[in-house]
């Protein structure tokens, strides 16, 4: 079947911060003006409908009154064995070693909670996903940034002399490591990976790895899962996985976790259980079964032609049209991550000066500073290609057209 990744969706009033972005309190636009729609360029979701086995499962059980306590289905456990099998090459992974989690984040917490005291150091890479920065300082341990450098074939990479020596300088004993990459789009090779958990292992430092972005692979990338490049990797490692990157259901809530290490995984799931707050949903377990059915397996498919057409698209856009941006080729995930820095010292222009600009011609794209990144933009590139034609076309009319 071919699903519609071409029609625009009407999502407004349809509860979606991502084109009313009013309705939170965390990020705030340049009023868009008069004769410009406004193109959702920002928060992580996508604004394509998910595929059509995920409503069907809700609809189905929802049609049925009686929604009392419960515990996950086996065909819940199934499905995930099944994806990770396929997608990952996991091997091995039973049920136990899965966990329910109330998000990405909240693993990442709880996991963090076990692995830390507080006011102990984390090891992250910046450019760094703004919702761990929040997660962390809020808890109240303190980030230790090592820098992703771009290489001379412009692919980020880590700084593994800087890890080192920060992981040593701050007693560092938990990373948190993003993979792929939010937003800088890395899939990391296999030799990087396990050079990383080599360090890791050298310094006992614990891995929290968020795989969140993992289905989402570009052409001519694969995926490694950090749990898989070793014996040590996978006994070090808490990974955290869920379909609400890859099928749009953030706002149905529904993570989990892979962690092979007995001792962790009874830690880590004591702990996530103490606030009582992370239970399943009945819909959203019906959620990921109608995700990980045949059919999902081929939307997805098909969503990756999109989003590899999207991508290149966009990125030869910015190379041809926006001269002093740099931006490295995405590997994964659908952000692109402008560096302007150039751009905005040529122009004497600050990155508010910029943001501005392209908000008020309706592109919402995203401060970078969020990202630690002090002059870039993150844009989303998970819309029909039409309207990311036309968020490029206007950016070069009304906003890059000075340079
Ligand atoms: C790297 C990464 N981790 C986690 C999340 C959020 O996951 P959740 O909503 O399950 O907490 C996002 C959302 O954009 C993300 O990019």
């Amino acid at each position: 079947m071919q699903y519609d990744f071409t029609s625009i969706i009407d999502r407004h009033g349809k509860d979606s911060i991502a084109v009313d972005p009013e309705m939170t309190n965390f990020v705030s636009f340049a009023a868009t003006k008069p004769g410009f729609s406004r193109i959702p360029m920002w928060v992580a979701d996508m604004n394509f409908a998910t595929v059509p086995t995920v409503q069907k499962a809700i609809i189905d059980r929802a049609e049925h009154p009686a929604f009392g306590y419960f515990a996950p289905r086996e065909e819940y456990y199934r499905a995930i064995i099944e994806w990770q099998e396929r997608h990952n090459g996991v091997k091995g992974l039973t049920k136990e070693h899965i966990g329910y989690e109330n998000g990405v984040l909240g693993g990442v917490v709880s996991a963090l909670n076990v692995l830390c005291s507080k006011g102990d150091h984390v090891l992250l890479h910046s450019p760094t996903y703004v919702g761990f920065t929040g997660c962390i300082t809020n808890n109240g341990w303190e980030i230790v940034h090592s820098p992703l450098k771009l290489d001379d074939q412009g692919i980020w990479r880590m700084d593994f002399e800087d890890m080192e020596k920060k992981i040593v300088e701050y007693k560092i004993h938990a990373t948190v490591f993003c993979s792929p990459h939010n937003p800088c789009g890395r899939v990391w090779e296999r030799w990087e990976i396990e050079r990383a958990m080599e360090l890791f292992q050298k310094y006992d430092v614990y891995v929290v790895d968020d795989e969140i972005w993992s289905d989402l692979i570009l052409n001519g990338h694969r995926h490694i899962p950090t749990q898989s490049v070793s014996e040590d990797a996978r006994n070090r490692t808490v990974s955290l996985y869920a379909p609400s990157k890859t099928f749009n259901l953030a706002g149905l809530v529904g993570s989990y976790h892979i962690i092979y290490n007995q001792y962790l995984r009874d830690r880590i799931d004591k702990e996530s259980s103490l606030s009582h707050y992370n239970e399943m949903n009945l819909l959203s377990m019906y959620a990921l079964i109608g995700a990980y059915q045949p059919e999902g397996y081929e939307w997805l498919k098909q969503l990756m032609c999109v989003l590899n057409e999207n991508v290149e698209y966009a990125y030869q856009f910015v190379k041809t049209h926006f001269q002093g941006v740099e931006l490295a080729r995405p590997q994964g995930t659908y952000m692109l991550f402008l560096d302007c820095t150039e751009w905005c010292r040529k122009q004497g222009k600050t990155i508010d000066d910029l943001l501005r600009a392209g908000q008020e011609v309706g592109v919402l794209w995203q401060d970078g500073r969020m990202f630690q990144a002090p002059c870039a933009i993150r844009m989303n590139l998970a819309l029909p290609k039409s309207l990311v034609v036309e968020a490029f076309d206007r950016l070069e009319q009304y906003v890059f057209h000075i340079s």
